[in-house]
Parts: C-alpha cells; sequence; structure tokens
C-alpha cells in the first residue's frame, strides 16, 4: 500500500464524509436495509448517538486526509438486559475495498470495545457478501442464524446471516 492510513474516533465533521459512503450502499447495494439516502443532517442525528469512549463508538480510516471507511459498534435492541452486547458494521468507501482498511479499522474497533465490560458483538450479513463474511469471520465471528427473505429491495427478497463473536 505504502500510504499510511490512520484510524482514529469519528467526529462531527466527518459525517458529510460518513453519509456519502453509507449512502453509495443505500442506493447500489443490498447491504444496508435503508432505502432512501441520508441528508448530512439526518446522519448528524444517528451519530449523535456514540461518543468517543464507551460501548457504542464509530472510528474512521483516514489517508492524507481522506476517509476511506468506518466501522461502529451501537446499540443491538433498546431493552436493557441487551446492553452487553452491541452490532457491529463497517462500510469503506467503493475506491478503498479489499486493501486491508476493513481489518485495520475492525482490528481498532474491537481492542476499543475490550474493556467496556461488553460480551457479545452481533452482526447482520445481507447475502451473498463475501467480502463482509470474510472479515466477519477472521474477526472471530461465527455464523448462527440464517433469516430467510427478511428484506425486501430492488424489487426482490433478501436473506440476512447474523453472525456473532464473544468479547
Ligand atoms: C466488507 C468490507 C468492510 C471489508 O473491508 P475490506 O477493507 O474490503 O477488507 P480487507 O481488505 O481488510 O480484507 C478482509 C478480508 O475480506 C476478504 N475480502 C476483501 N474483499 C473481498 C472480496 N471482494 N471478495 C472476497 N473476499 C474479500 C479479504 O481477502 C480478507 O480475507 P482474509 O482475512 O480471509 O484474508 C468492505 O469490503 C466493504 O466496505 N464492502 C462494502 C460494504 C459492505 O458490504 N459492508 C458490510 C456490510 S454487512
Amino acid at each position: 500500500m505504502g500510504i499510511e492510513i490512520r484510524v482514529r474516533a469519528a467526529t462531527e465533521a466527518d459525517v458529510p464524509r460518513l453519509a456519502e459512503i453509507y449512502n453509495h450502499y443505500i442506493v447500489t447495494t443490498p447491504a444496508t436495509f435503508d432505502i432512501e439516502p441520508y441528508t448530512v443532517a439526518e446522519r448528524l442525528e444517528w451519530f449523535a448517538h456514540y461518543a468517543p469512549a464507551g460501548p457504542h463508538r464509530v472510528l474512521v480510516a483516514e489517508s492524507e486526509g481522506v476517509v476511506l471507511g468506518s466501522a461502529w459498534s451501537s446499540s443491538f435492541r433498546p431493552k436493557r438486559a441487551y446492553e452487553t452486547t452491541v452490532e457491529t458494521s463497517i462500510y469503506c468507501a467503493p475506491e478503498a475495498t479489499g486493501r486491508g482498511i476493513g481489518t485495520l479499522l475492525y482490528a481498532a474497533l474491537f481492542e476499543a470495545l475490550a474493556g467496556e465490560g461488553l460480551h457479545r458483538a452481533v452482526a447482520g450479513i445481507t447475502l451473498p457478501n463475501e467480502a463482509s463474511v470474510a472479515i466477519h469471520e477472521r474477526f472471530g465471528f461465527r455464523r448462527v442464524a440464517l433469516l430467510s427473505e427478511v428484506g425486501r429491495k430492488f424489487g426482490r427478497y433478501w436473506d440476512v446471516a447474523w453472525f456473532e463473536r464473544e468479547l
């Protein structure tokens, strides 16, 4: 690669770029079941649920001042007994996939989460998504469930595989 990639906590100033990356996948792939792209204002509301410390964080990977990807940990479900579980997500800019940036992001995210008293991480992957399955398995997730045809996007149904790992 040769170019230095830095992983750090996201700030509000990153949100327009994060929206741009995520909106690309909303519009072009079933990876997320959002259908409409977000405005920056909507994504700022989303970002308000995260903090630089604690269980719910957004990290970005940056190279020469350009954000190339992001990973975050969020509340799995709102009921309090789920507080020791997080759902993790990861999206690299389309021009920056397959270069190890996702691996850097997830390594930093799970390192950051290690001291937060969490017990499980879960991730839902719309199938097929070879790269996402590969990176989750690399980070110790194993597939525990397949929900069939639970999402409808682009005029067809999609299966979602659920993965989990210990923290
Ligand atoms: C999924 C994603 C985050 C992985 O990050 P990445 O930077 O591309 O992945 P890396 O280069 O760090 O590689 C991680 C693993 O994925 C594999 N991989 C990467 N791209 C791949 C591809 N196109 N097809 C198959 N495997 C792939 C790598 O070989 C590597 O596997 P290994 O650890 O067994 O060697 C990234 O590809 C991405 O943003 N994809 C589009 C958005 C998306 O689908 N997000 C996940 C939603 S659930």
